[in-house]
């Protein structure tokens, strides 16, 4: 018995010695332009995934979700804060969707149905206003507050169906909708 407790702490300090060299060499390739490897990649969207689901799973998603004046005053702010990293109609690709790691996902695809309307609201709502850590996505909470979050979330949901045309109306700021309007 005394041994074996004995190997069991002689094991852990190879295995933390072991990881500390590995922290303190540099050989991590900490660069963008480095892949993950597919079990860390798996690793990292997984977490990501059961971490927002777990934290989302109580948020109220708006009856009004829908309405036409939430996506008015979710339009413009999109085309100001997103486009760079996400996209719009007509726009394929820019310095960011090329450079960045994780790439931005581009929201004018309709998402993979994993998720039913309700899921996808509440991860979308969750991942504006708190961001992921060690990617590009901010936390958009600072100087917006949920109402306005809500009104990005209503425009994401109809940005797949939007044709340049629309796109364009629908993101324009109108006089006096510069910034607060609740
Ligand atoms: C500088 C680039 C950048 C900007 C600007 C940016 N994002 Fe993101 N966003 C990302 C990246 C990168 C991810 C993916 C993070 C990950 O999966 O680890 C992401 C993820 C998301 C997701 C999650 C999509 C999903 O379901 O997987 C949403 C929704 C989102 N962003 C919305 C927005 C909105 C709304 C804005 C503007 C207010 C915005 N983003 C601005 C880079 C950006």
């Amino acid at each position: 018995m005394k041994s074996y407790i004995k190997n069991l702490a002689l094991l852990f300090i190879v295995v933390v010695t072991a990881i500390l060299v590995f922290i303190y060499s540099g050989w991590y390739q900490i660069g963008a332009d480095t892949r993950h490897n597919k079990l860390t990649y798996w690793a990292l969207e997984t977490l990501r995934d059961h971490s927002v689901a777990r934290a989302a799973s109580e948020i109220q998603r708006p009856a009004d979700l829908e309405s036409s004046a939430r996506l008015l005053r979710g339009g413009p702010d999109y085309n100001e804060m997103c486009v760079s990293c996400h996209l719009a109609p007509g726009k394929s690709s820019t310095d960011f969707t090329k450079g960045l790691y994780p790439k931005p996902p581009d929201l004018t695809r309709k998402p993979l149905k994993m998720l039913n309307a309700k899921q996808l609201a509440q991860r979308r709502f969750w991942i504006i206003k708190h961001g992921i850590k060690a990617s590009a996505m901010p936390s958009w909470a600072p100087n917006h507050d949920d109402e306005r979050i809500w009104d990005m979330v209503a425009f994401i949901d109809r940005l797949p169906e939007l044709t340049i045309e629309q796109y364009q109306v629908l993101t324009e700021r109108g006089p006096g909708s510069s910034n607060h309007h609740h």
